[in-house]
């Protein structure tokens, strides 16, 4: 049996097809059946009219439970007012499986409950609709990558060594030896640049985060994109045209994902090229302006923000109230370069004009949603990186292999980093990253 797909009605209309799918609501009044039926690609409402249809039609239509999987027989017709602007007359219906108590009704839950039941809730519309967007956002990423002579080259997700730090590894046992979930792929990403010039790497990076925010899973997918002979300034370029392309690919393409969403498009199509290039240190001085401000403010939000920017000290990391401080004041992504080196990775090059900083930028995503990506210039000293592996506690042994980078032919190069949740997050305007990803990993969530 060969089906016909709702997202290609409108070649069909005149003509009797059969669709596939799952009951998503059904009406009823006495000689008029409506069935609406999703199948993943649109919804589409089927009608029966008595006394035109066999009495069958209507005792099955009586049947039908909320996700009642079924085929529907009958003819297409274009009508503007049907939810997707298509119709089927029933001419046969069967059901295929029942669904007897479908646990999610459209009334409201917990999100306990739904996290509980991920794997019907993912059948919902708006989860549905935010999952297509994150479709989108990936082929996007790869386009932009492919299109400019990339080559994507996988890098290891079991690893012997650190990337980002020894606090958040997930060990495990290799064959009776130490193995940890990558953090990040750039180690490797650096090597294969050497190799390629141009590469990006795209895969699951696992973080044993105690932290239950709104922004953190444990398991979540990053794409990282790293270049020979590049410095801060162009890995700032490549970001921000990155950034601008993979937000106008949504807009262009999920128009109607984004209409589910109630996404408030405006505030995507603003975000052009050139983005505010701020340093570390004058984000200090904006971010000390606006916690007073904020600390006398009437809206208790912006009161509570100058409270927790307060846990933050000076020559810190950036806080996520600093980060939502400067994302709510700026309609487009901020890139906040040359953070002090004693807060970033062993890997980051120093700012030779100012070595307390590193060559490092992360760009802060508007409306709250804080960091997107982060990355930076690479230590190419072999004698200088040897200091900084040391200066961390981290084991020279381990990384053996990736000294050798800069004893062979070291060269200045730079990458990035973008976290997938976090920009579906931002671009669908969703509240928690956890609804960004089909089965989302967190502190206490590993089930389903
Ligand atoms: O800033 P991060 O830690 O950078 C790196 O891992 C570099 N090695 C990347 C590179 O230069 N090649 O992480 C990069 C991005 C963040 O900006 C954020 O978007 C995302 O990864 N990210 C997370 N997303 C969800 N949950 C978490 N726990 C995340 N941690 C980082
Ligand atoms: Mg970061």
């Amino acid at each position: 049996m060969k089906y016909t797909y709702i997202s290609d009605l409108k070649d069909h209309v005149g003509k009797e097809v059969t669709i596939a799918g799952w009951l998503y609501n059904k009406r009823s009044s006495g000689k008029v059946r409506f069935v609406i039926v999703r199948d993943g690609t649109g919804i589409c409402q089927t009608t029966a009219f008595k006394p035109e249809v066999d009495p069958a039609v209507f005792e099955t239509c009586d049947k039908l439970d909320q996700e009642t999987s079924l085929k529907v027989t009958g003819v297409v017709r274009k009508d503007d007012r049907a939810p997707g602007g298509y119709e089927l007359s029933i001419k046969e219906i069967t059901i295929l499986g029942e669904s007897k108590d479908f646990p999610i009704s459209p009334k409201e839950h917990g999100v306990a409950f739904l996290m509980e039941n991920r794997h019907l809730w993912l059948r919902s519309i708006k989860q549905h609709a935010t999952l297509r967007v994150r479709h989108q956002v990936i082929k996007a990423v790869r386009d932009f990558f492919d299109n400019r002579g990339f080559t994507l080259l996988d890098t290891p997700i079991l690893t012997a060594n650190a990337c980002e730090g020894t606090t958040t590894l997930f060990e495990t046992d290799y064959f009776g030896q130490k193995a940890y979930l990558s953090q990040s792929g750039q180690l490797y990403n650096e090597a294969n640049a050497m190799a390629f010039g141009k590469v990006y790497c795209f895969g699951p990076t696992f973080r044993a985060e105690k932290s239950k925010t709104r922004r953190h899973l444990t398991e979540f997918w990053m794409v990282e994109p790293e270049v020979a002979f590049m410095d801060l300034e162009g890995n700032m370029d490549l970001a921000e045209e990155f950034v601008e392309y993979v937000v106008g690919q949504v807009v262009e393409k999920c128009r109607n994902e984004l209409k589910i969403l109630e996404r408030d498009i405006t505030k995507l199509e603003c975000v052009k090229r050139p983005f505010p290039r701020i340093s570390y240190a004058e984000t200090q001085k904006f971010l000390q302006t606006k916690k007073e401000e904020y600390a006398s403010s009437a809206d208790p939000e912006l009161k509570k923000l100058s409270e927790d920017m307060l846990k933050n000290g000076l020559g810190d990391d950036l806080g996520a109230a600093d980060e939502t401080a400067i994302g709510i004041n700026h309609d487009r992504p901020v890139m906040v370069h040359r953070y002090p080196s004693a807060v970033k990775a062993f890997y980051m090059k120093n700012d030779p004009q100012n070595p307390e900083y590193a060559l490092c930028v992360d760009v802060i995503a508007p409306e709250g949603v804080g960091e997107i990506i982060g990355g930076g210039q690479r230590e190419e000293s072999l004698e200088v990186l040897e200091g900084k592996i040391k200066h961390h506690g981290l084991p020279l042994e381990a990384f053996k292999w990736y000294l050798d980078l800069r004893r062979y032919g070291t060269v200045p190069h730079s990458g990035f980093g973008m976290g997938i949740e976090r920009m579906v997050t931002w671009v669908t305007g969703t509240h928690h990253v956890r609804e960004t990803i089909p089965f989302p990993r967190l502190m206490d969530t590993i089930w389903p």
